[in-house]
Parts: C-alpha cells; structure tokens; sequence
C-alpha cells in the first residue's frame, strides 16, 4: 500500500502516521511540502509517487475565522479536494476525505444519518460541504468521513484550550446548549486504515464518539480526569451558558450528533473517547 498524506502536521494527519499499519509507504505532506490549492503540483506529487490511496487530513479548520476569510477556506476545503480526486483519478488511486458535522443545521431530534439534509448554518461547514460534493463528482466511489469534535495530542483543540484556561482561572463559563459528540483523532485514523484495508465501498460514512455531550459536559469529563491522573492540581468550576451569551462569528449547530451505524456495519467501533481522552491526558501530562 502506497499512500500519500496531506496535512500531515496536523491532529489527524500527525496520529494517522502513528498508526501506520507494517509495510504500508507513505509520503506525508503538508502546505510547505506539497500545497493542495495548486493543482499543478498535486498532480505532478501524484504523478510522481503513484499512491494506491491518498488521504486527505488537509483543512481550513477556523470556524470563526472562516467567516473573515471565505476565499481561501474555500480554497482550501473546496478547491484542494477537488485537486486531490482530480489527481487520483490520473493514476487510479482512491482518496479518502474527511469532513464535518458542521454541514447540518443542528435543528434534528436524532442523530444524522449520511443521507439527512444538509445546511451548513457557517462559511467553514459550507467550504466543507461543497468539498464533499466536489470530491464524490470527480470520484464517486471515494472515501468520506463525516467526523466531530476532534482532539488529540496534537494541534490546537478544546481538550488543550481546556487544560491552559484551568491554570489560568478559577471559574470557566461554558456554552451548554451544543450539543455533539467528542472524537480522537487516532480513532479516525484507525477507522480511516479499517476502510482502506476492507476496500469499503465509495460515499459518505459519519464517525465520532460513541456518548454525545454538551461542551460544558466535556469539560467537567477533561477537569475531573486531569484531577484524578494529576494533570491538573485544582479544577475550575465550570458555570453553563447558553450560545448567545458566548457570542461568536460562526454560528455552530446546537446539536450535531452523528448516527455511526454505517460504519459500524462494517464492524468499525466508534470512538470510546473517553478512555482516548486518559491516554491523551496522560500523554500531555
Ligand atoms: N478539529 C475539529 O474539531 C474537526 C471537527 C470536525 C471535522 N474536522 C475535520 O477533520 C479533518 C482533520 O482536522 P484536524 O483537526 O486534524 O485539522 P488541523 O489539526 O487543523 O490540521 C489541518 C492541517 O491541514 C494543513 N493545511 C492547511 N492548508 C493546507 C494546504 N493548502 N495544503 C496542504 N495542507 C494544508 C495545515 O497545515 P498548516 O498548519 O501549515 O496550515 C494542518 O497541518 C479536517 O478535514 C477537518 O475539517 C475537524
């Protein structure tokens, strides 16, 4: 198996090398190596290493940002992944990207399945939404994977933010009526290796965490964990708000749970993400 990486630096893209199965090449790449909003290099990249598989863990990942900043998340969420099923489709790879919860409106009562309704209330969901139609176009059995909430050792996510903002403060107001599902990112990794090895069929798959939580709820989890496995000294107090008294400029789904069961049905677990949450812990310790 040869596979090319993008956004290797990355959370997703960082504990994708980590899991890297025995005898699988890879050539992991990031925007100084290989920019995938530039069509010209992507193909000469895919040209060149001729991968069976290439997976996408590039992205515009600012959500409020991506409101100021349409253009070039488009480029980013859009424009590269296109580039990517373009390139693929020139030397027979399949590629494998990844989205987001984002692109629902929040307004179900159920977890989403893969065929609900989309309509992404953000620029970010949007750029991701309009990856995903631009990728199954070009490539309409390549790999995607709706996922959530993600954290992990690396990168910049909730879990970190969480953990610096206890140090800093002895009381922590926290939006409590967004509701979704927190997810590793070496879990999506996993699944993302399951698939390729399984030869799974092309389309949609939604994966996250296997309990669904307010962002208030996963910060009581991260501050009694970081207690008990001494990662932190003293917890904070965490005090529920509701999302109009944390104003932001992207408006985010109140809730964005993701039904796994198509993933599961190719005997793919979701992410225990709270026994992931310990290791991470003990690993940012
Ligand atoms: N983070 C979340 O909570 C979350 C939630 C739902 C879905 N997702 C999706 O999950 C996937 C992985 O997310 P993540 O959290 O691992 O993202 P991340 O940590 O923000 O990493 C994204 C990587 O993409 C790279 N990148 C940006 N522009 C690029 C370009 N033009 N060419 C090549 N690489 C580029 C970045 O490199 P630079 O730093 O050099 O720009 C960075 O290394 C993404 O598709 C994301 O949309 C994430």
């Amino acid at each position: 198996m040869k596979v090319l990486l993008t956004g290797s630096k990355g959370q997703l893209g960082s504990c994708f090398q980590d899991r890297l199965p025995d005898g699988w090449e890879i050539w992991a790449t990031d925007s100084d190596v290989l920019d995938i909003t530039d069509l010209d290099k992507v193909k000469q990249a895919v040209t060149q290493f001729k991968p069976n598989v290439i997976v996408n863990a590039a992205a515009y990942t600012a959500v409020d940002k991506a409101e100021t900043d349409r253009e070039l998340a488009a480029r980013i969420n859009e424009t590269g992944p296109k580039n990517l099923a373009l390139a693929a489709n020139e030397v027979g790879a399949r590629l494998v990207h990844v989205s987001t919860d984002y692109v629902f409106d929040g307004n179900a009562t159920k977890p989403y399945v893969e065929e609900d309704a989309t309509n992404p209330l953000g620029v970010y969901g949007k750029t991701k939404l309009d990856g995903e139609i631009a990728v199954a176009e070009v490539q309409p059995d390549a790999i995607i994977i709706r996922t959530a909430w993600v954290f992990s050792e690396y990168g910049n996510n909730f879990v970190k933010t969480m953990l610096r903002l206890a140090k800093e403060r002895d009381t922590l107001a926290i939006v409590a009526d967004q509701r979704g599902c927190p997810t590793y990112a070496g879990d999506i990794a996993q699944a993302i290796i399951d698939l390729i090895q399984k030869k799974s069929q092309g389309g949609v798959y939604h994966f996250c965490g296997d309990t669904e939580v307010a962002w208030s709820d996963f910060a009581s989890v991260i501050f009694n964990v970081a207690l008990e496995r001494e990662v932190l000294e003293k917890k904070p107090i965490v005090n529920n708000i509701i999302s109009s008294d944390y104003p932001t400029l992207a408006k985010r789904p109140s809730y964005s749970v993701l039904d796994c069961g198509k993933i599961r049905s190719e005997n793919i677990d979701m992410s225990n993400w709270k026994s992931a949450l310990e290791e991470v812990l003990l690993k940012l310790k």
